[in-house]
């Protein structure tokens, strides 16, 4: 096919040549912006009277045509053509003749790409919010039926203070709604309309980018014809709020992974959300969460592709940057797969609460409380630390837990100690006395599920 910019050249480009400079592979999926961008612009010039007003009104019809026709099925993408750019005007002037080649007057497709992906990313960002806000609302259901199902806290993965389901589940949702906010951050800056600034140098034509603006429904127009068309900080910003969310998933994905071990057994995942094992019988295998584990691997890498194809450009476009796409896509289509998978595997999970609540019984998740107790009968806490230091020891050697040991071994090595230790130590006193503001009693979490709840009240009605 002979190309739209062949009038310099006096040779086709080489076959090889031609597919691997190639991006209608992977800028199709931009063809509903392209042709919305096609459609601002084309109306904007006729309007301004940079091209005949019927002339305009004709293009613009013909494009909505384009658009029902790839939409339907009826006008497939030919692999042959540069780019979605490119596919659209030469059908366009196919269909059209003379008309069509009007279209891309003060346009290049430096900014035509630019205003492409923007929008793209626009639709994506808000997808992607929306599936982290109801992973959120799913983490408050599951927590709402989980404040007072008890179970150890852990550092270092050793057993460490009690907390309840609910909490641990809430600290979650606290980074997802970070997540959000970092989303919402990145869809700020890149909601700003580039069309205009040309090849680089902008137009000589007297265009209206304001208008094109408001048809598109952009905040802003770009302030810099260079920067225009040279800026991708937004697919990074883009990218690097993903990498952070694929983060938060894959260490959430960790515990899963070790909750439904035979080892913890905290929970049963749904048997539609588990796989098993070709060989041995007894396996199921939770592989949605080594995914989501695996891939978030994949995503770092879309971030470093974007990071490091921007770092040695000199100003402006360069072809450099069509490499932004095939990065930035399986980013979006990567952590949409993990999470439209992951709400539903939650939502399906069984809970074992005796189970969490024997793993909290042992392993001395009540030796702060212990300490605790003396230092609210008057004793220094480094004193009463070193006494209940002395306590764990000896249930050790004795083979036996604070909750079990007699009160006359508490009382041999302090007689601050009473009975009512035995409550002061309790698994669900441990828990309900720590009512403070972000703690883990059912008071207090009640409080976060209600703030997140809100919360997300509060942006759906921004
Ligand atoms: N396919 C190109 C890209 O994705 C569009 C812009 C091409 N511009 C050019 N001057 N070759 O970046």
């Amino acid at each position: 096919m002979a190309k739209m910019w062949a009038g310099r050249f006096s040779k086709e480009v080489d076959e090889k040549v031609n597919d691997f400079n190639s991006s209608i592979s992977f800028d199709a999926r931009m063809y509903k912006q392209d042709i919305q961008g096609s459609i601002a612009h084309v109306t904007m010039l006729g309007e301004c009277g940079i091209i005949d007003l019927e002339d305009s009104k004709t293009i613009a019809n013909e494009l909505g045509a384009i658009f029902q026709d790839i939409h339907s099925g009826e006008l497939e993408f030919d692999p042959n053509a540069e780019d979605i750019h490119m596919f659209v005007e030469a059908e366009l002037t196919k269909r059209l003749g003379e008309t069509g080649k009007r279209l891309h007057t003060a346009r290049s497709r430096n900014d035509q790409v630019a205003l492409d992906i923007r929008m793209n990313l626009k639709v994506e960002t808000k997808a992607v919010i929306k599936l982290v806000k109801q992973l959120v609302t799913t983490l408050c259901d599951i927590a709402d039926n989980h404040k007072t199902t008890v179970m150890p806290g852990y550092t270092h993965l050793q057993r460490a203070q009690p907390i309840t389901f609910a909490h641990h589940l809430m600290a979650y949702a606290q980074m997802l709604l970070r997540d959000i906010g970092r989303l919402e951050d990145a869809y700020d800056r890149m909601d700003v309309m580039p069309l205009g600034s040309g090849a680089l140098a902008s137009t000589t034509y007297p265009i209206d980018r304001q208008r094109v603006c408001d048809i598109l429904g952009f905040k802003e127009i770009t302030q810099n014809s260079l920067d225009g068309v040279s800026d991708r900080d937004f697919c990074i910003e883009l990218a690097s709020a993903i990498s952070i969310l694929m983060m938060h998933l894959s260490r959430f994905s960790e515990e899963i992974i070790l909750w439904c071990s035979w080892e913890f057994k905290f929970i049963d995942l749904d048997d539609a959300y588990a796989t098993g094992s070709s060989i041995m019988p007894q396996k199921k295998n939770p592989d949605i969460t080594e995914l989501i584990r695996g891939k978030t691997g994949r995503v770092y890498g879309d971030l470093m592709t974007l990071l490091t194809m921007m770092k040695g450009l000199p100003l402006a476009y360069n072809k450099d940057m069509q490499e932004d796409k095939e990065a930035i896509f399986d980013a979006v289509d990567t952590v949409k797969l993990c999470l439209s998978t992951f709400i539903p595997m939650l939502e399906t999970m069984t809970v074992n609460k005796e189970n969490m609540r024997a793993a909290a019984a042992k392993g001395f998740i009540n030796a702060t409380d212990c300490a605790d107790y003396l230092v609210k009968k008057g004793l220094a806490f480094r004193d009463a630390y070193k006494i209940t230091g002395t306590l764990v020891a000896k249930c050790i050697s004795l083979n036996t837990t604070l909750e079990d040991l007699p009160i006359y071994e508490y009382r041999q090595l302090c007689d601050t100690f009473d009975n009512d230790v035995y409550k002061a130590i309790s698994l669900d006193t441990c828990v309900t006395q720590r009512n403070i503001d972000g703690g883990p009693a059912p008071e207090a979490v009640a409080k976060q599920i209600k703030y997140v709840r809100e919360k997300l009240k509060a942006d759906e009605n921004q």
